[in-house]
């Protein structure tokens, strides 16, 4: 069998796994989530979910992943427990239903990218919107994105993969700072803050029960939690790696780009009419945007650049959800991998098609991740860790670290019982939403 590819650095791997976090979560959905939920009000209980919750479920997955040294199904076997191999394989299922519409999303910024630079959408975006969002349209920017993502995966782990996160994230980054500096420099740029920033705790207090499920999906969702992807890009890692100092940094710059998009898109929205409007259902964020760069000055520019970042971001994100099943495959089966990513990328792009067809068929993909098999993985997993391997948990937790037994047996507690309350409730309330949806025919 081939010698495993790894990472060529400890970087390469807290780059790869930055490049999975950082996403069309973080540039699409975390400010309109945002801006559905209250402004400020979900941003502080969203921040606590991440920080809270998010952070240590990646530990989850990192101990899993170091002390298994396997693809995600086969390293629950080779710590020991075959019987719970299935756990990652619903993450790796989760994964294909996941890119299988987030292409779509991507298929839609492609769009958008050629409707800042030829004008398209500045007279009527939401008419711009009805037209590249279904249809013909709809299907080309699908494939193409697709074709996108399996050429970066076919090309490998440290040729495709590293070499591409490398030169993107940092992309992102510098052209997302340079246009909140821009921002400031906006009408509304006031208002935006304070409705972003300034949290009214009576709007939490009252909402908790709207504000949770949305905040704790997100939060796992912006990680890449429960999709096998940690559990196997950690599976790569040294022994004498800090698993909590990795998982820290990634959190933090997955956070910092997520913050610094509401600080592009809260002045943008409140210097051409406010957050209301915003909020509902994936469409309406392309629509308020390109709205608004359709009417302020040099417009098209931004517009081309902030697509352009959200461009780099999504492909970022199907690199990783393409690459872990095909890796989990070709290693498995002995197929050369970019047959395997033609293959695979092929039946994902099928999979996508109905969310082309309108943005309920794409709710529907959306909330059958973020509602069911995203937390029902998280729920896994922490049971697993918290008590089932909790002995090779906490062991592996300490490796390579300098955190104290105290911090080691504090995190196992919390994965044992508080995590799964969270999630637990999350998936109650999630479950309970998408059921009245289906029985409502909000989707079909
Ligand atoms: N974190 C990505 C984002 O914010 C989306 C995502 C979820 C993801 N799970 C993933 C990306 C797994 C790669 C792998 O957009």
């Amino acid at each position: 069998m081939a010698q495993r590819e790894t990472w060529t650095s400890r970087i390469g791997f807290i780059f790869a796994a930055v490049g999975s976090a950082v996403g069309l979560g973080n540039i699409w959905s975390f400010p309109f989530q945002t801006a559905a939920n209250g402004g400020a009000a979900f941003l502080v209980v969203y921040l606590a979910a991440v920080f809270l919750i998010g952070f240590p479920t990646m530990m989850v997955e990192f101990v899993i992943g170091r002390r298994g040294e396997q693809n995600p199904v086969a390293s629950f076997g080779k710590i020991g427990y075959n019987n719970w191999s299935f756990t990652g394989g619903l993450g790796l299922f989760s994964s294909l239903i996941t890119l299988s519409f987030y292409s779509v999303v991507g298929g839609w910024v492609l769009s958008y990218i050629v409707g800042s630079a030829t004008g398209a959408y500045f007279a009527d975006a939401g008419a711009y919107f009805g037209s590249v969002a279904s249809g013909p349209t709809a299907i080309g920017g699908h494939l193409v994105f697709m074709l996108l993502t399996i050429g970066i995966v076919a090309s490998g782990v440290t040729d495709g993969i590293e070499r591409a996160t490398k030169v993107m994230i940092p992309g992102v980054l510098v052209l997302l700072v340079a246009l909140a500096g821009w921002a400031t420099t906006l009408d509304g740029a006031t208002e935006g803050y304070s409705y972003y920033l300034s949290p009214d705790f009576g709007v939490i207090a009252s909402n908790f029960g709207s504000i949770v499920p949305p905040a704790m999906g997100q939060a796992f969702f912006t990680l890449s939690l429960g999709f096998s992807v940690m559990i196997a890009y950690s599976s790569y890692l040294g022994r004498d790696d800090s698993l909590p100092a990795d998982g820290g940094a990634i959190v933090v710059v997955n956070t910092l780009i997520a913050l610094l998009a509401g600080f592009v898109v809260f002045p943008i929205l409140f210097a051409t009419g406010g957050a209301e409007g915003a909020g509902g259902g994936p469409g309406t964020a392309f629509v308020a945007l390109a709205g608004a760069f359709g009417s302020l000055p040099a417009g098209g520019i931004i517009g081309f650049v902030f697509f352009a970042i959200l461009l780099f971001a999504a492909l970022s994100s199907s690199i990783s959800l393409l690459e872990v099943p095909v890796s989990y495959v070709s290693e498995n089966h002995g197929y050369k991998r970019s047959t395997t990513a033609v293959a695979m990328g092929g039946l994902i792009a099928l999979i996508g098609v109905p969310a082309t067809f309108g943005t309920s068929w794409l709710g529907f993909y959306n909330d059958l991740v973020f509602k069911l098999l995203l937390p029902i993985s998280v729920l896994l997993l922490a049971v697993f860790v918290g008590w089932v391997a909790d002995r090779e948990a906490i062991d592996e937790l300490g490796r390579g670290s300098s955190v104290g037994d105290s911090f080691t047996s504090a995190w196992l507690w919390w994965v044992r019982l508080v995590v799964p309350v969270a999630v637990i409730v999350t998936l109650y309330l999630g479950v309970k939403a998408l059921s009245s949806g289906l029985a409502s025919g909000a989707y079909f």
